[in-house]
């Protein structure tokens, strides 16, 4: 087990005795003391075989046996939580992870940034126009992003609406899932109306023509239908940053001996908030979900290796994972320094390339985006640069959507600086909309020579 050390102090309310970043402040504290206790008491999001089927699959990742593709919003909106906007996230996921396992000949293993990541760090506690000051938004599940005083008031209620719309999300991909929408044998299903307009679609459908006829040859060799041998499975994970909303879904499974978090798969600690002696750090050592964290830039051999020490002290396979975001222009400079303080450690951990945020930038306008040629010349890198010093890349990172938004600029139609006023929807980060994030699969399926 993940934590089968003694704990010693841990619980999963010992957190609050740390220093913890990004926390907001709640004018009624009572108010959320009643919630967290109500949210305590609704049955959990996934279950605690889900999970420890996840950590060993991250393990194979972390092996090269199999590919993660991790991607979803920067943040999700209660309002968009929709239909269509659940079919068209888990329809671009689908794709790419075909496009990619067809290129890496590996499984992919489909992890979406959904079901739960309504809380978002923040560079500042309070933002101020024209003269008012009010506190900053820090996503939907803690307040609104209208420029109000009464939208930006941290509400407790709204830990309760976004469990119920993460429960409302991962019900529905639960049921496409089931319901045969992931179906290999329908890749048609996954099509996009707007798909059939793109430069890319060619090269794609290629890819799914060829997926059709070595289905076809499998189940004539073997006399099964694929159905039958594969199941197609699909994890949830969000940042782990709301640290009442997480412990309130933490809960003791006798038959484990252990804290499971059961309102993800996967949970994640930002950047921000990764302090080695902080409340996230705390809070995530105790549990028994494989976590990931983010290493950025100013990560250093001692910091990691820390990190190695207190998130996984049985050194165990899949249970961390370590997801780096240097940005094009660092990533040369500090990968192999990560890479080698983790080897001189011998700590086992499974290595994710984010290619987003070390690559944010302002226009002239001042909206935020990314360049495309900037994520691709990140994850052209981290390939190479992992395959060089003998480690493995286990997957990747994203900001995406698959929604035909215009947040990121270049890919297959070189969108400007300009064209990002058209269709820019992100309350947060940019992200790369349909036909950027499908280029994305096929270029790193095409880097043959760096596996
Ligand atoms: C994010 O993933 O949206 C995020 C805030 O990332 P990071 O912690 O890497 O800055
Ligand atoms: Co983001």
């Amino acid at each position: 087990m993940a934590n089968a050390t003694p704990l010693d102090t841990w619980t999963p309310t010992s957190w609050q005795q740390k220093h913890t970043l990004q926390q907001p402040t709640y004018r009624d504290a009572q108010a959320l003391e009643r919630t967290v206790t109500a949210l305590a008491k609704l049955p959990p999001l996934v279950v605690s075989w889900e999970i420890d089927a996840l950590r060993e699959r991250l393990a194979q990742a972390g092996r090269g046996e199999a590919f993660i593709l991790q991607g979803g919003d920067c943040a999700e909106s209660l309002e968009a939580c929709s239909s269509d906007r659940i079919v068209s996230q888990l329809k671009i996921l689908l794709q790419m992870s075909l496009v990619l396992t067809n290129g890496l000949k590996r499984p992919v293993i489909r992890v979406g940034r959904l079901a739960g990541q309504y809380a978002k760090p923040r560079s500042a506690d309070t933002e101020t126009r024209e003269g008012v000051t009010l506190p900053c938004y820090r996503g939907d599940i803690v307040n609104l992003a209208p420029f109000d005083a009464v939208s930006r008031e941290p509400d407790p209620a709204l830990l309760l609406r976004g469990y119920e719309r993460a429960a409302l999300t991962l019900n529905f991909v639960r049921s496409l899932v089931d319901g045969g929408f992931t179906d290999l044998h329908h890749p048609e299903y996954w099509d996009l109306d707007f798909m059939r307009h793109s430069p890319l679609y060619e090269e794609y459908r290629k890819i799914t023509d060829s997926l059709a006829d070595s289905l076809t040859f499998f189940e004539h060799a073997t006399g099964r239908a694929m159905a039958d041998t594969q199941r197609i499975d699909f994890y949830a994970s969000h940042e782990g940053l709301h640290l009442h909303y997480e412990q309130a879904q933490t809960r003791y499974i006798q038959r484990r001996a252990a804290w499971y978090n059961l309102s993800t798969h996967l949970p994640w600690v930002g950047v921000r908030t990764a302090g080695l002696a902080d409340g996230h750090v705390e809070y995530f050592r105790g549990i028994a979900n494989p976590v990931a964290v983010k290493v950025g830039p100013s990560s250093d051999a001692d910091y990691l290796q820390g990190l190695c020490r207190i998130l996984n002290p049985e050194n165990i396979p899949g249970r961390l994972t370590l997801i780096h975001r240097l940005g094009a222009k660092d990533v040369d400079a500090k990968l192999p320094g990560l890479i080698a303080a983790v080897r001189a450690a011998g700590a086992n951990v499974v290595w994710i390339c984010d290619a987003m945020h070390g690559n944010t930038e302002s226009t002239k306008s001042g909206l935020k985006t990314r360049r495309f040629d900037n994520i691709l010349k990140e994850l052209e890198s981290a390939f190479r640069i992992h395959a060089q010093m003998g480690s493995i890349l286990g997957g990747v990172h994203l900001e995406m959507t698959g929604d035909n938004v215009t947040e990121c600029t270049g890919g297959a139609r070189g969108l400007s600086d300009e064209d990002l006023a058209r269709a820019y929807v992100s309350t947060v980060d940019p992200r790369l909309n349909y036909e950027q994030a499908l280029e994305v699969a096929l270029r790193i399926s095409r880097w043959q020579d760096h596996r």
